[in-house]
């Protein structure tokens, strides 16, 4: 069905593009997809891998355009005037679907209409290689076969979930939405810890980063909790736990301060939604 599926991206920026390249590696849409955008260079990386129709402004669209799913990828400020132009698809039965974060479903009623078939969702960038986490949320009224599309949809992008409750989104968007930044900041943190104790640059870099990648495929391949694999590197005396002792210390190490981190996202994430 996803192969048949035709998609409409209303926002071609870093999200958008990363969710097309996955599409087309999944073969979603036979690889061919609608995308309103204001540059066309925005869609340009995309032509060597899929066939697109790119749109300046929703009025070039051509009439008889009915897409399945319109996966709606503006700034959230940029939203409410956006909006309004796509009310039409909303209710020709078109699932529309929101990536903004700090945006709830009902924000999106007075411009789509009451009937509109919304899903909101929370992907992050490794949806481009097909290893993304997304979580959503669906207004209740969705029926059962458009949810599963739209978890289709996002499935192949790498994991799909759903909350059981919208506000339930500050929370997962302070893991997973955010998530991949803290991993950029620990392997960045390694280099310069390695620099720091004599190593060259370059070689600091190429140890910190090659080994995030291979962590994260164990991760990937194996069903042992992060617990039981940090045990798996650390014997007891060990020099990993020497470093462990630091960074699991009880008030000043890497467990406390993640509490404090996610805390300060959630709690400015619903800043955020509340305006
Ligand atoms: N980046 C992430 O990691 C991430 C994670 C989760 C969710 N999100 C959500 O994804 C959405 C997009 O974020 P982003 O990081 O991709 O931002 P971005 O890079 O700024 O992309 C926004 C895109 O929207 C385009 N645009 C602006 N006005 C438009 C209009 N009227 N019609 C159609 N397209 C328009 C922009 O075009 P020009 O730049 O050419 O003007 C740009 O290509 C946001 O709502 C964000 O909350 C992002």
């Amino acid at each position: 069905v996803l192969s048949q599926a035709k998609v409409m991206l209303v926002g071609c920026g870093s999200m958008g593009l990363a969710m097309i390249k996955g599409w087309a590696s999944a073969g979603v849409g036979d690889k061919h997809y609608t995308i309103v955008t204001p540059h066309e260079s925005s869609v340009m990386p995309l032509r060597a891998i899929c066939d697109i129709s790119w749109y300046a402004s929703p009025q070039d669209l051509p009439r008889h355009d009915h897409p399945d799913l319109v996966v709606l990828a503006v700034k959230p400020q940029s939203m409410d005037k956006v909006l309004k132009d796509y009310k039409t698809y909303a209710t020709q039965g078109a699932i529309m679907i929101s990536v903004a974060a700090g945006r709830s479903l009902d924000s999106y009623r007075p411009y789509l209409g009451e009937t509109a078939k919304l899903i909101r969702v929370m992907p992050n960038l490794p949806v481009a290689y097909n290893k993304g986490m997304t979580f959503g949320y669906a207004c209740p009224s969705i029926e059962s076969l458009d949810l599963s599309l739209a978890h289709e949809l996002f499935s192949c992008l790498g994991k799909m979930l759903w909350l059981e409750s919208e506000p339930l989104f500050d929370p997962a968007s302070a893991l997973s939405g955010c998530g991949p930044a803290y991993l950029y900041l620990l392997a960045d943190s390694l280099t310069q810890a390695g620099i720091k104790a004599g190593l060259e640059p370059d070689i600091a870099e190429t140890l910190a980063r090659q080994t995030m990648i291979g962590a994260g495929v164990l991760l990937d391949h194996t069903t042992d909790s992060a617990q039981i694999l940090k045990k798996k590197v650390a014997s007891p005396g060990g020099v990993t736990e020497a470093a462990l002792q630091v960074l699991e210390h009880p008030e000043t190490g890497l467990p406390s301060l993640m509490i404090n981190a996610i805390n300060a996202a959630v709690k400015r994430s619903r800043e955020l939604a509340n305006g």
